[in-house]
């Protein structure tokens, strides 16, 4: 079943709405390989995509922040990084064992799971801090 970015994952920031919804793509490429059963290069090359993407996304969004000086940019900035830390450990492991169920579960979990919730309670506050202070 694919992600759908709708309007309860909208933060109202233009930047971080347009990022999420091409992280949210990646996501379903990666899961729509495991599922249909492509090789174990193609599988990687999918995996690299999310993780490439997550890098631009997180260091546009840190930047977002710095410069609109978010009061909680600090602990941002840590979820940021153990997310990376995740997304990299199940890019080891699928490269290694390839799309086995748990993986598949990881991803859905540890990844598209941990993606939303970040997007619904952390984002979202960065996205109203920043209108704040632009308007
Ligand atoms: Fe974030």
């Amino acid at each position: 079943m694919a992600y759908v970015f709708d309007k309860t994952l909208e933060t109202g920031n233009q930047l971080i709405d347009t990022q999420h919804r091409e992280l949210i793509n990646r996501l379903n490429q990666l899961i729509d390989a495991c599922a249909t059963g492509k090789g174990r290069a193609s599988i990687d090359g999918f995996v690299k995509n999310v993780a490439d993407y997550t890098a631009k996304h997180f260091a546009d969004e840190e930047r977002l922040q710095q410069d609109s000086k978010y009061p909680d940019y600090v602990n941002h900035k840590r979820y940021h990084d153990a997310f990376k830390t995740t997304v990299a450990t199940v890019a080891r492991e699928i490269s290694a064992q390839g799309p086995t169920i748990s993986m598949v579960g990881k991803v859905n979990n540890d990844i598209a799971g941990w993606l939303i919730k970040h997007i619904k309670n952390e984002d979202s506050k960065v996205a109203k801090h920043v209108k704040t202070v632009n308007s």
